[in-house]
C-alpha cells in the first residue's frame, strides 16, 4: 500500500535538544527521516498554490492537472478567467 501526502513546508523544524539543535524534515523528500538531509532544497523555487510530486532523483513533476484544487474556484476574482 502507498500514500501520497501532502507537505507544504520548505524547510526542516529546527529543535533544540540540551545544547544541541536538530533538523527535522518537514518537506517530505529526505532519505534519512525524521531528520533533514537537504532536499529541501529543490522545492525553493515552487510557486505558491501550485501542487508538485518528485520522484527518486529528485525531478519535480506538477500535478495541478490531475487534482486540481478544489477550492481555487473559490478564491478566483470576480469575472476574472
Ligand atoms: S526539510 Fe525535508 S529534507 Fe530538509
Amino acid at each position: 500500500m502507498s500514500r501520497m501526502i501532502r507537505h507544504d513546508a520548505t524547510r526542516p523544524a529546527l529543535i533544540s535538544i540540551g545544547d544541541k539543535v536538530v533538523a527535522v524534515c518537514q518537506c517530505g523528500l529526505s532519505q534519512n527521516k525524521p531528520f533533514c538531509d537537504g532536499s529541501h532544497r529543490v522545492t525553493r523555487d515552487e510557486e505558491p498554490n501550485k501542487l508538485y510530486a518528485y520522484d527518486r532523483e529528485k525531478k519535480r513533476v506538477a500535478l495541478d492537472d490531475l487534482f486540481p484544487d478544489p477550492g481555487a474556484e473559490k478564491h478566483s476574482p470576480p469575472g476574472g478567467n
